[in-house]
């Protein structure tokens, strides 16, 4: 069918390089681009010799000059961007030039704030509908398919959803006292960030980790959940019918919360640049270059995450109920991927989405939020994909 360039070439990526090895119909070719050529030689060793052929290339996606020179050499029909979110708008830039389709799975933040917000990307809309090409925004679990859960259960069950709880449980344990899932410094800057909420159309805004709650989760058992601000909020309290409230939880264990702490309190998970000895530095970057590499995680990670949405609305004028989750098994990844759940249920979405606007399902030029398209085809290719999903109507709620 068609081409994609891979940027980044990290624990996602390993995802990404090795779902569409799986679905080679799709992804007949592939190049994966990365600051650190080495990485991206290293994921096409791996993967090499199959039906989907794959090449590497340096690139530094900071640097819109350098990604147009990369897409019009090798001529993608789509940039599946899993870098970093400090390059969403260089690498949506040169997909701008360059007439290229574009998918990420994290929405754009500035270095300096540590606040995501989707306000710098949907002021591409009219630019991508004028060059007739289509952004796919946040393409992986959350935010990604808990957006395909809301839509999918607006399309099938409900005529206004009023309340929707996403829940991200990980219940994985790699043995090290502290490490984050996925990269360090935008795991952390996440988490210490005020948490939000949007209630009757207004964001309300607690201090980091304020409100924490207990849920018993399927198959995972009893968890601390907090809530976090987190940016598909954002845009399905737009985009789906009947909003009143909207809220994300993740859950933290104990020991990780002190760790996070005491580095808080010594200044190391700041993102103000300090001098050491006649350099800047940053604390959380340095804090970020000392904490196991997430990529390294995979065969220390044992148990499962649970993540999905819970839902309450009026169908017919009747109140319903409804929970949408999936189960995924770190173990399970290892043996498949050679990566934890983190990256896995990240990169499997990232490939769907791709595939999604590749094979026309979800063309549309503009820039769109996942919830925006059917959600049908989508919610099929994760049962087929690695990522299947259970219902639930009689769910336990939040509170
Ligand atoms: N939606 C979701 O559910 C979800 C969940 C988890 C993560 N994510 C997102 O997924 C993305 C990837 O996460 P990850 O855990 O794979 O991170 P990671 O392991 O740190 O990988 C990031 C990759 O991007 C590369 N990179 C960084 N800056 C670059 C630049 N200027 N030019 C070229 N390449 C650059 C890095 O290169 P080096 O190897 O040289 O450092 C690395 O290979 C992040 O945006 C994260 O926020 C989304």
């Amino acid at each position: 069918m068609g081409k994609a360039l891979i940027i980044g070439a990290g624990g996602v990526a390993g995802v990404v390089v090795h779902k569409c090895c799986q679905n080679s119909d799709v992804f007949e070719e592939i190049c994966i681009a990365s600051r650190t050529k080495s990485k991206c030689d290293a994921l096409k060793k791996k993967l090499d010799g199959g039906k989907t052929k794959i090449c590497t290339e340096q690139v530094d996606a900071d640097n819109t000059e350098e990604l147009i020179t990369l897409i019009n050499k090798f001529n993608p029909d789509i940039v599946i961007n899993v870098a970093l979110p400090y390059q969403d708008l260089t690498i949506m830039d040169a997909c701008l030039a360059t007439k290229t389709d574009y998918v990420d799975t994290a929405n754009y933040e500035p270095l300096d704030t540590a606040k995501f917000e989707y306000k710098w990307q949907w002021a591409y809309r009219e630019r991508f509908e004028k060059a007739g090409i289509t952004a796919l925004l946040g393409s992986g679990f959350d935010p990604g398919v808990t957006g395909v859960f809301c839509s999918y259960a607006q399309k099938h069950y409900f005529d206004e959803i009023h309340y929707i709880d996403i829940l991200d449980a990980n219940a994985g344990d790699h043995g090290y006292p502290f490490a984050t899932n996925f990269n360090p410094e935008i795991n952390i800057r996440e988490i210490t960030a005020k948490g939000s909420y949007i209630e009757n159309g207004k964001w309300i805004e607690t201090e980091p980790l304020e409100v924490k709650k207990v849920y018993n989760f399927p198959e995972i058992g009893q968890k601390d959940i907090y809530l976090l601000h987190h940016e598909e909020l954002e845009s399905l309290a737009l985009n789906i019918n009947g909003i009143k409230r909207i809220r994300f939880f993740m859950t933290f264990s104990q020991k990780y919360l002190t760790h996070l702490n005491v580095l808080q309190n010594v200044g190391m998970t700041s993102i103000v640049p300090i001098d050491y000895e006649g350099k800047k530095i940053v604390p959380l970057q340095f804090l970020k270059a000392v904490l196991p590499d997430p990529a390294s995680l995979g065969p220390r990670t044992k148990g499962k995450t649970n993540i999905g949405c819970i839902m309450r609305g009026v169908k017919d004028g009747v109140s319903k109920n409804y929970y949408v989750y999936n189960v995924c098994d770190h173990q399970e990844c290892y043996k498949e991927v050679g990566s934890q759940a983190i990256s896995y249920t990240t990169g499997v979405p990232a490939m769907i989405g791709a595939s999604m606007v590749m094979t026309g399902k979800w063309k549309k030029p503009g820039v769109y939020n996942i919830e925006e398209f059917d959600p049908d085809p989508f919610m099929e290719a994760l049962n087929k994909f690695g990522l299947p999903w259970k219902e639930s109507f009689e769910p336990d709620l939040v509170d």
